[in-house]
This record gives C-alpha cells, structure tokens and sequence, in this order.
C-alpha cells in the first residue's frame, strides 16, 4: 500500500514547523500520512509542483514566497483564497489543481475559540499592509467589526487595501503617527514583516490599553520585539501567532483528509519545543 504523500513548499523552508504538526495530526486521527519539506526556488516552482502532482502527491502547504505566485497554477480557486491574493494549500485531485486558503480562518479559530475574542462590534487595528494583511482583512471583516484601521508605514499601501476591502465592511486606513485612539482598541495584530529585519517599527503607543489583546502573526520560541513592547505598554494580554500556524494547518488536514484535529494538544507542545 502506498502512503499518501503531502509537504509544504518554500523558499527558504527549514524552519517550517508544518511537518512536526501533521505528524502529531495523522497520530491523533490515526492516519497514514508522509509529510515532506520541500526547498523550492521561485524559477524552480512551477516544474516542482508539477512533479509533485505527476508522481501521485496529494497535497501541499505553500508557504513564503510562492503564496502569490502559485495562483495562476492552480485550476479552481477558493473565493477566501480569491479575496486574500495568496494561496496556501493545493489539492491534487483528478488531474486537476485545487488552491485555498487557510490563514483567515486560522487566525479566527485562533482568536475566537482559543483567546475567546468577541470580534462583533470590537475596534480593530492592523500594524502593516502587506501580503500578510491583505489574507486577513476579509475574514476579519465578516466577524463585524465596528471598525478595521489599518496603520502602515507606507499610507498609500494601506489607502490600496482600503480601497480593495471597503464593499466588505468598515475599513479604514492611516499612518503610524496618525493612529485614531478615540476609542481603545480591543485587537491590534502585527502583520509587518520587520522583525525579519531586526528592526521595531514605532508602533504607535497610544493604541495600547489594559482591555487590548495584542497578536502577533509572528511566532517565536522567545516573545517577539511587539510581543514585548505590547507587555510594557499594559496590553491585556500579548500573543504569538503558534495558535494560527496550528490552527491554519488544521483546516489543510481537514481539507485534505476530511477529519478535524484536537488542536490544543499540538499547540500545546509545538509552542514550547524547538
Ligand atoms: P508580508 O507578506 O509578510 O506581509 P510584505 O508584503 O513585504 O510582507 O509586507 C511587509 C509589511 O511590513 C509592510 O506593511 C511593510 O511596510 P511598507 O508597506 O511601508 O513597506 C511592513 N514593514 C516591513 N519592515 C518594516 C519596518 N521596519 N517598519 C515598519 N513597517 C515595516
């Protein structure tokens, strides 16, 4: 009997913690699986994925920096995936290449029924406007917010979203400096890239109060620079983002094999093992 055969594929990929998931997935659900890392450069994409469907895989993880490139492979696409602009899960079915994507929905379980988050009338701002962004503007839009602000260093990236999201939902958008904080914030979510540069944005302070959960979509073994600066700023509450990278590969697994895992158990040991 062969085993089916998934992976996720990025550029770099290393560090991927997927593998471990599905693996603690395929154990808890009693499923036979294999789960690859596969290194794939961005000219090399297109003849991977190929490869992969030819030799029989039935599944994939995409992941940075072919979220958006993998678009014009796939045959049918997802409307969440439509309306984020990035694709990270493929299924190989009939021939035929099915994208989706898995991140919005990940963040909401993450923030909903992990954290217990009341997102309905809640004012929300985004730190940064870039790809990250655009993937959860739309499921947080459909939860609705009183209000969405998205702050970026680049106002006229965050004007694009607003433009691109507006017939969703109360959106906004401004610069760091010019934060609206008429009324506190209950969520702010970090979705800039900087903490790949080493660098703090000035996050804008006066966002922060003690009925604020901050959220990171980044994910450290270590808080993260806006974990820590959030921590000493009074937030409520400060969190990475273990929960949706767990989250958002549970709804794959889902996808992929039709069975919902216990996310707690894996969250709980994948966010305190290296
Ligand atoms: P991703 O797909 O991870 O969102 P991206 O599309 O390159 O990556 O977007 C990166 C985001 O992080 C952008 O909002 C970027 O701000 P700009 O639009 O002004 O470039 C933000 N970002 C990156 N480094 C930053 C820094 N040092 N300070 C503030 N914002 C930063």
């Amino acid at each position: 009997m062969t085993v089916d055969r998934y992976g996720v594929m990025g550029y770099p990929v290393a560090h991927s913690r997927s593998p471990v998931i599905h693996r603690l997935f395929a154990q808890q659900t009693g499923q036979e699986l294999q789960y690859e890392l596969l290194r794939v450069a961005p000219e090399k994409l297109e003849e991977a994925i190929r490869q992969f469907q030819r030799t029989g895989g039935k599944g994939l993880n995409i992941t940075v920096p072919h979220k958006r490139a993998v678009f014009r492979l796939v045959d049918h696409l997802s409307e969440r995936a439509s309306t984020a602009g990035a694709v990270n899960t493929l299924s190989f079915r009939d021939n035929e290449i099915y994208g989706d994507n898995t991140d919005g929905i990940g963040l909401l379980r993450d923030l909903v029924v992990n954290l217990g988050l009341q997102l309905e009338g809640a004012n929300i701002l985004i730190l940064g406007a870039g790809g990250a962004t655009r993937g959860i503007v739309g499921p947080l839009l459909e939860m609705q917010p009183r209000n969405l602000c998205i702050a970026n260093r680049t106002l006229q990236r965050a004007d694009d979203l607003v433009e691109r999201f507006a017939s969703h939902g109360p959106v906004s958008a401004c610069s760091f400096d010019a934060v609206p904080v008429a009324e506190p914030y209950g969520l702010v979510i970090n979705a800039t890239s900087a903490i790949h540069g080493g660098e703090v944005p000035p996050y804008p302070e006066a966002a922060i109060s003690s009925q604020t959960t901050c959220y990171d979509l980044s994910y450290s073994l270590h808080p993260t620079p806006f974990v820590q600066w959030a921590q000493e700023h009074g937030a409520a509450r400060a969190v990475m983002g273990w929960g949706m990278l767990v989250e958002q590969a549970a709804e794959s697994f889902h996808i992929w094999r039709g069975v919902r895992p216990d996310t707690k158990p894996v969250l709980k040991q994948i966010s305190i093992t290296a």
